[in-house]
């Protein structure tokens, strides 16, 4: 099969035929119908992530139809059309029988700790955990979206953000996860201010429920301030910078919190008295298991919430070995889906 495959680290990958995965026990395999690229694809291609071991395969946002199943699966058959989070759960340890999946020790991730899904075909191990079905009027792009973007942020603005109606909410960083977010906080009833550096992604994040949009500037903590009152309830790190963590503590009104779901590979410094003084919440939050996705595409399936908007751009799979590199100079606004040979 056709793979984007990286042979070492900041070096862009090529395009080359790999041998097609087969299904474990307990496993799929995909033929992957859409993928989308992530940052954290990025991050992996740097060599920001330990769990990857060279020759790499990437992606990990992903949709298609049940091309192979193996032993021990039971309720999914060839032809079924699915996703998966990012995060594999195991299924079966402490955390995961508590339902937090989305921690579990043992997990998999595709693009990860084994072969992802830029390429033709990919495995998705311990199935019955991981496998979400599509409703029929769901498209394969849109579904690809979902599996870590717009479902980390579902998770990251609602369940460990806990963000109410009438709250004011700051998004740093508008690309695939904070303009995700912006819709599911503007949806949530929240008055969300969204701050960039690139005028196209403020553009977007207008248009998908920002009330506020600020270009990014050493003004930004001040202008929060004032545009809130004294300080907003929630902020999120979106993109993953030390700065952008410093102004979120600093326009967090008394006992806001702050959600970091941009990855910090050079780990960063914080304030931990304006921490205690200001009973400020810090909250990690990493991706969304499987079985909170029904919710997530409940509000889809009523258009309260619209991913398929947020797609800008789909591109062969031949054109992603620039693509990817490209994101070392920024962020073209919105998502980019990516269409394996058919
Ligand atoms: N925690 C998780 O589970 C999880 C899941 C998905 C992605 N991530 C991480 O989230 C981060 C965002 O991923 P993405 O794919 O949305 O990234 P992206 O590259 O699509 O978006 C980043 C955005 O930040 C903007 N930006 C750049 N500099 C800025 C600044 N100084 N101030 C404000 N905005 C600025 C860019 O213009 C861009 O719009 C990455 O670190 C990624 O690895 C984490
Ligand atoms: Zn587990
Ligand atoms: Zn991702």
């Amino acid at each position: 099969m056709r793979a984007v495959v990286i042979s070492q680290y900041g070096v862009p990958p090529v395009v080359t035929d790999v041998p097609r995965p087969e299904p474990a026990d307990g496993a799929v395999v995909l033929k992957v119908e859409a993928t989308g690229l992530c940052r954290s694809d990025w991050h992996g291609w740097m060599g920001h992530d330990p769990d990857i071991v060279l020759p790499h395969v990437p992606g990990h946002e992903l949709a298609g139809t049940i091309a192979a199943v193996g032993a021990g699966v039971s309720g999914w058959q060839v032809g079924d059309r699915v996703t998966t989070p990012f995060i594999c759960a195991c299924g079966s340890c402490e955390q995961c029988s508590e339902g937090n999946q989305q921690v579990c020790p043992r997990q998999e991730q595709p693009g990860f700790t084994y072969w992802g899904s830029f390429a033709e075909y990919v495995a998705v191990p311990y199935a019955s955990v991981n496998l979400v079905r599509l409703p029929d009027d769901l498209s394969f792009d849109t579904a690809a979206g979902l599996g870590c973007r717009f479902a980390t942020s579902f998770r990251a603005i609602r369940q460990v953000g806990r963000v109410a109606a009438g709250e004011r909410v700051v998004i740093f960083g508008c690309g695939g996860v904070g303009l995700s977010a912006v819709m599911i906080a503007a949806a949530l009833g929240a008055r969300v201010i969204a701050v960039d550096t690139n005028p196209a992604a403020l553009k977007l994040a207008r248009e998908y429920g920002a009330a506020d949009t600020l270009q990014a500037s050493p003004d930004t903590v001040q202008e929060i301030r004032d545009l809130t009152g004294g300080g907003a309830h929630v902020t999120m790190d979106a993109l993953g910078s030390n700065d952008i963590v410093q102004q979120s503590l600093l326009a967090l009104r008394p006992r806001g919190r702050h959600l970091q779901v941009g990855l910090l590979p050079s780990g960063v410094q914080l304030d931990v008295g304006r921490l205690i003084g200001q009973e400020l919440e810090w909250l990690g939050s990493h991706g969304m298991p499987a079985h909170a996705y029904p919710e997530m595409l409940h509000l889809v399936a009523q258009g309260n919430l619209n991913p398929s908007v947020l797609i800008t751009r789909t591109i062969p799979l031949d054109e992603t070995p620039a693509a990817l590199a490209a994101l070392s100079h920024g962020t073209p606004a919105g998502l980019t889906i990516i269409h394996p040979p058919a």
